[in-house]
């Protein structure tokens, strides 16, 4: 198939963009993009494509903005239950680390989703995963933790493996068992980090290797924060976990800086997110470093406050800065990749160009496969969006409608919107 016609077709070539260099899209006006079977072929101007390839099926873009799906590197996708009343509650004064300190929070969705059967989580999470899909993100990130017992985490997994089965996105995989202390050890919280180092973490390695043979082992991840693991447990889960092979992410600096940057640079994770009350020592680790910072600024908006990721810092500091929505039922139940980008214009002062690469190649890097996705380029899979725009800088620019008229994931074109912008 022949995509063709695109007035600014985005390729995001040339890899993962570090620092300064963050928001090279590789513009080309006039372009058209070659797919066969699942993967992009060729890349050029709708003539040269065209004259060289007269007998292929085509799909007219008619200009409008192409470029590669969006890929979603942060997310806890999947739960029971709703937080509805919190949030009215915060709205009213209440704190939400306050509210995490009583039991309540991220532990009243762990309550829900222990209670909720497997239908009705596979049910709930397919919604939100197709919500995604259509406002076009077509790799995203998945994180268990609201299960925190050793059963209730793997049915988490077990569900997520069964969602991609059936689901048009890819998933990438991620243990959070580290997300809260659950109710049951509230007296006790480092019998609860014991338990995942001991016991969770192997018995993971042991059930991913029956459950997904062949798949690369998940990513841990740990909710490093004063009310949740203090830096001296982060470390513990972080090291057991990379003992034993797991590659690591962290929260980090979301409402106080504990140093979660450092250790996850000193570790080498792949990833360390949230990243709101970073110091600047933290930030120049980073910027040193592999580790990809991911900003996530839907959950300062749905918290109401308002501190954001210092953006620019991370970007004089030559970090890789990607974006994500966070989506989850606390802070930030939002599945548009299209609304967090809005946000980053406003909230960290990025271009859209900066914010399509941190939503693409940078996302991408975030989860290990930027050599797959998050760029248009020959050998990759054809994962790319048609959005009603004439200008890639609509996105950004408009926000809280859905830009995407068709998503085209794997080759195949699946259509959102039928409306379509046309030039002349
Ligand atoms: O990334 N910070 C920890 N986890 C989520 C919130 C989870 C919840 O409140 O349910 C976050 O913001
Ligand atoms: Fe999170």
């Amino acid at each position: 198939m022949l995509i063709h016609s695109a007035a600014q077709l985005l390729t995001l070539t040339g890899g993962p963009q570090r620092g300064r260099s963050l928001g090279q899209l590789g513009l080309i006006e006039d372009g058209a993009v070659l797919i066969r079977d699942e993967k992009i072929m060729l890349v050029g101007k709708t003539a040269d494509l065209r004259a060289a390839y007269p007998q292929e099926p085509t799909l007219d873009a008619f200009g409008c903005v192409v470029m590669p799906g969006f890929v979603d590197p942060h997310t806890h996708v999947i739960w029971g239950g709703d937080r509805a009343k919190e949030f009215e509650r915060r709205l009213e004064g209440a704190r939400y680390l306050d509210i995490l300190a009583a039991g309540e929070g991220i532990n009243a969705t762990v309550r829900a989703t222990r209670a909720a059967g497997m239908e009705a989580l596979i049910a709930q999470t397919r919604s939100r995963l197709f919500r995604m899909f259509s406002h076009g993100t077509t790799t995203v990130e998945a994180k268990t933790g609201y299960g925190l017992q050793t059963a209730t985490e793997l049915r988490l997994f077990k569900a997520l493996l069964a969602l991609e089965e059936e689901s048009r996105l890819d998933l990438a995989f991620t243990f959070l068992g580290a997300h809260a202390i659950p109710p049951e050890f509230q007296e006790n919280p480092q019998g609860y980090v014991d338990l995942v180092c001991d016991t969770m973490l192997p018995i993971l390695r042991q059930w991913w290797e029956v459950h997904a043979p062949g798949r690369l082992l998940p990513f841990v991840d740990v909710f490093c924060e004063n009310s949740a693991f203090d830096l001296a447990r982060s470390r513990q889960v972080l090291t057991r976990a990379q003992e034993l092979g797991f590659p690591l992410k962290i929260h980090a600096d979301e409402f106080e800086n504990l140093g979660g940057a450092s250790l996850a640079v000193e570790l080498g994770a792949v990833s360390a997110d949230h990243l709101v009350k970073t110091s600047a020592a933290d930030i120049a680790a980073l910027g040193a470093s592999e580790t990809v910072a991911v900003s996530l600024p839907c959950t300062p908006f749905g918290l109401a406050e308002h501190d954001y990721t210092p953006a620019h810092q991370f970007l004089d500091a030559g970090c890789i800065l990607a974006l994500a929505t966070d989506c989850n039922p606390g802070t930030a139940w939002n599945e548009s990749m299209q609304f967090v980008i809005a946000l980053a214009c406003r909230a960290m002062q990025l271009t859209p160009a900066q914010a399509i690469a941190a939503s693409t190649i940078n996302a991408a890097q975030a989860i290990r496969m930027a050599d797959k996705v998050g760029s248009i380029e020959p050998g990759k899979q054809a994962d790319l969006l048609v959005l009603s725009v004439p200008d890639y800088r609509h996105l950004g620019y408009r926000f809280g409608t859905n830009l995407v008229r068709q998503v085209i994931k794997k080759g195949r074109v699946y259509s959102v919107d039928v409306g379509y912008y046309r030039t002349a």
